[in-house]
């Protein structure tokens, strides 16, 4: 099993489709290790999209991701999560995702778009371990 993060991010929490994004996940083969409802505060929004703060869009980035709460959930697959989890969720922006994919489904714009995907094993290592211990997270094997 390989694993990777999603965080259902405030736009689809607060319209309520946090459940049917993760039913579709398992639809796909996904699996949950752990998960939690929590309030990203603006230092951990920061930190969490760090790689992109001389981007233009960052201050708006951490707007967003503080605006309400948010579902992050460490997945596993016994194929490759990363890229399999990336091709589910759909392109950055929603109004471009292919058909059927969350962002698709579920997202309205290239800022709210649903939900968030890990873009490497490596980084995905890094931003389980940002939300949950060792001891949290619970493989389906
Ligand atoms: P994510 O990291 O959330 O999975 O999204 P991603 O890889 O598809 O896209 P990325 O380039 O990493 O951008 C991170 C998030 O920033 C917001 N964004 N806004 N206004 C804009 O031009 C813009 N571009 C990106 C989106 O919420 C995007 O998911
Ligand atoms: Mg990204």
């Amino acid at each position: 099993m390989s694993m990777t993060l999603t965080i259902v991010k405030p736009d689809a929490v607060a319209a309520g489709n946090a459940g049917n994004i993760l039913a579709l996940l398992q639809s796909k083969g996904f699996k949950i290790c752990a998960m939690r409802q929590m309030r990203l505060s603006e230092g951990q929004a920061k930190a969490f999209y760090e790689v992109h703060k001389e981007r233009p869009f960052y201050n708006d980035l951490v707007a967003f991701m503080t605006s309400g709460p948010v579902v992050p959930v460490a997945l596993e697959h016994d194929g490759d999560a990363v890229p399999l989890l990336r091709e589910v969720m759909g392109a950055t922006n929603s109004e471009e995702a292919a058909d059927g994919t969350v962002r698709n489904l579920y997202g309205t714009d290239i800022e709210r778009n649903a939900i968030h995907g890990s873009d490497s094993a490596e980084n995905a290592a890094i931003e389980i371990s940002f939300f949950f211990s060792r001891s949290e997270l619970i493989s389906n094997q």
